[in-house]
């Protein structure tokens, strides 16, 4: 049913945060945005707590709210903290979306599951959704283990939204800065940076990988999907785009390995994403990079370089 009811998790998050404004703004639809600590989203559903680790919550949210697709958000992405606590980031990635995805399966729901190219190895990327998954970290094995719950559940209506690098939060409480932010606070305080030149990615603005995942939604597609930007640069590539963008000075951005600035856990360096199938069947058209940090320079009150 379009428009659907809408359950969100982790909605405080970067990417439930891009869910919920999304969800919101869909003339009819019944959006419940739930996060473990206090939401800061304001929907026309409303807010809810709800700790997806709790398996007796999360069967009686499902009941009550009956949700048509819940969009689950919540997650560890954290590459650091998944290596350091791999009982946690195991529980939390995919123990309870093994839960979730059982709860819709007795409520009819559907459900859709954020995901990320560290399922890849870094060897061979953008990758498209046909190539092999060979994870280099926990928060990537975690990953894909939850793809792999939500494929041996007997669940049958879901999708997974692979995406990298998603970067647009706006102005206001964040759990956790996104890169372009960071950079913005970094360079705007005259703090040098290093950042990896060795590490190729596709950013994602979080507005498009929102639009991206109602499109599954409204077009009720199943299987996994890929959704970022189009363009493939590296983190370097990327601080230098806004230090550009936001008129800030570049030479304080240094470029360094992603084995010296991450040596407590590997990850894919020639990442990022191929959207081919979600642009030919979901007609997603991502915005450029350029036109991305313009809309993040809206949205935090910036003004544009002279
Ligand atoms: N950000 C990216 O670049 C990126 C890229 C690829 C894939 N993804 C995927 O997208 C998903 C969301 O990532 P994100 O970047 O939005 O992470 P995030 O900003 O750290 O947000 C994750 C949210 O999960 C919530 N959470 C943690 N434990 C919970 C629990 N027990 N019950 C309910 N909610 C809980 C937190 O809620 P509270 O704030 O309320 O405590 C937090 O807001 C993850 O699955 C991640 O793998 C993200």
């Amino acid at each position: 049913m379009f428009p659907p009811r809408i359950l969100i998790t982790g909605a405080n998050g970067l990417v439930g945060q891009a869910l919920t404004r999304a969800a919101a703004r869909l003339p009819g639809a019944d959006v419940l945005a739930t996060s473990l600590s206090t939401a800061v989203v304001r929907t026309r559903g409303g807010t809810a707590r709800l700790d997806v680790l709790d398996g007796d919550a999360v069967e009686r949210m499902i009941q009550d709210f009956a949700p048509d697709v819940v969009l689950h958000a919540a997650g560890l992405a954290q590459v650091e903290a998944c290596e350091a606590d791999r009982e946690a980031c195991w529980a939390l990635n995919v123990d309870a979306v093994a839960t979730m995805a059982a709860a819709c399966q007795r409520h009819g729901a559907r459900l859709v599951l954020p995901s990320t190219d560290f399922v890849f190895d870094g060897t061979a990327g953008p990758y498209a959704e046909t190539a092999r998954p060979a994870p280099l970290n926990a928060y990537g094995r975690s990953k894909l283990a939850a793809e792999n719950a939500l494929k041996a559940s007997r669940l049958t209506d879901w999708a997974v939204a692979r995406t990298t690098l998603v970067f647009g939060a706006p102005a206001g409480v964040v759990p956790r800065l996104d890169l372009v932010r960071w950079l913005i606070r970094e360079l705007r305080a005259g703090r040098p940076v290093r950042v990896a030149a060795d590490q190729l990615r596709t950013p994602t603005y979080d507005d498009d990988l929102a639009d991206g995942i109602l499109r599954i939604v409204r077009f009720r597609r199943s299987g996994v999907f890929h959704l970022s930007g189009r363009e493939s640069l590296s983190i370097l590539g990327v601080a230098h785009r806004v230090a550009e963008a936001f008129d800030l000075d570049a030479g304080l951005i240094a470029p360094a390995t992603t084995a010296a600035l991450h040596p407590g856990a590997p990850r894919p360096l020639q990442g990022g994403l191929l959207i081919l199938r979600a642009e030919s069947e979901l007609g997603f058209r991502p915005r450029s990079l350029d036109a991305a940090l313009d809309a993040v320079r809206d949205r935090l009150g910036l003004d544009a370089p002279a």
